[in-house]
């Protein structure tokens, strides 16, 4: 089988001319690039990944940082990734942190190590200093489900304040003014916002109509922390009569508990997730949910650390941002007393 040295020999050009006649034809002049390919032709020489990476640091690699793959919301939003880097033919490494800003900075440290061409990260806290210093190293990073603020880098991510806007005033609109918050640490950047969203939407109802948030804190958002803290807010009582939580897993908990207490979604109980995960449809109560586009948050921020990767020199961050949706399904529903004035039987 010809190596790419033997037809760089029988073209009488450099390895460089040869990989760039493989990767790159448009900058060769045309004159030797018919003579690379004629000699290519005729030795049968077929590139594998180290002809096409010749050129120097191109690996085709890219890191992708993850708070939580257990989280479909994560899984889609890394197929969206894999699906736009295999189309570039790239490939993609995948390093979950579980929340962890530990493990978060020891896998930016292995990929910068792995010398990877690019990282798309969803930080698992605020960490813009410790992503200043991988940029700062020439490593090339875009956020992804994060605005970039304060960094000079791509970012593809979700209005979370107005999600958590839409959210309360959803259960506003049906007569809720007991809800109760059910979500994660506020040091989790995408809670921070939708709670912000909830509170600036809050202060603008009169307080005389001003619903009473009772807030829950995770120490996690899966759906076991969630069913476990229902369980315990539900042994002094139910003082509410909505629940919003920080995303779908959580909602999937508060209602596995409350079937357990017999409590009825929606009809004793309204709860709204957020992401509209594919369970939330078919879940036993199909959820009404805040939608996020998980999947084209991934693929969109994959072409823009893969556009920065082949151009560099001429590649402008970008900060995109997809407006979250309000999926109305059977968990939510007006309260009684509501219904009674909207004359609902
Ligand atoms: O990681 C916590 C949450 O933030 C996920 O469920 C998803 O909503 C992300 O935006």
């Amino acid at each position: 089988m010809a190596s790419i040295r033997d037809v760089a020999k029988a073209a009488g050009v450099s390895l460089g001319t040869v990989s760039n006649a493989i990767n790159r034809p448009e900058i060769l002049a045309p004159r030797t690039l018919r003579k690379v390919q004629k000699v290519i032709e005729d030795m049968g020489f077929v590139p594998n990944a180290s002809a096409r990476n010749l050129r120097a640091g191109r690996n085709r690699v890219i890191g992708l940082v993850v708070p939580d793959i257990s989280n479909p919301f994560f899984t889609d939003l890394a197929r969206g990734v894999n699906n736009a880097a295999f189309a570039a033919k790239y490939v993609v490494i995948l390093c979950n942190t579980d929340e962890s800003s530990e493990k978060e900075s020891q896998y930016l440290d292995v990929l910068s190590a792995q010398n990877v061409e690019g990282i798309l990260i969803t930080p698992a806290r605020e960490t813009t200093r410790a992503l200043a210093s991988v940029t700062e190293k020439g490593i090339r990073l875009a956020l992804v489900d994060r605005p970039a603020l304060g960094l000079q880098a791509c970012s593809v991510a979700v209005n979370d304040s107005y999600g958590g806007s839409l959210a309360l005033t959803h259960l506003y609109d049906l007569g809720h003014r007991s809800i109760v918050l059910l979500t994660g640490s506020e040091d989790i950047p995408q809670v921070a916002d939708r709670n912000a969203g909830i509170r600036e939407t809050l202060n603008e109802i009169p307080a005389s109509d001003r619903p009473n948030i009772i807030e829950l804190r995770l120490d996690s958002m899966s759906a076991s922390n969630a069913y476990s803290a229902i369980m315990k807010k539900l042994e002094s009582g139910i003082d509410f009569t909505g629940v919003i939580c920080g995303n779908d897993l959580i909602a999937l908990g508060a209602i596995r508990a409350f079937r357990e207490k017999n409590i009825s979604v929606p009809e004793d109980v309204s709860v709204i997730g957020y992401d509209d995960i594919d369970f939330a449809g078919s879940a036993n109560v199909p959820l009404t949910s805040i939608s996020q586009p998980a999947y084209e948050l991934g693929y969109a921020a994959a072409e823009l650390i893969i556009s920065e990767c082949e151009n560099p020199e001429r590649h402008v961050h970008q900060r995109v941002e997809f407006q979250p949706r309000l999926i109305v399904r059977s968990s939510t529903a007006p309260t009684k007393s509501h219904r009674a004035t909207l004359k609902i039987s």
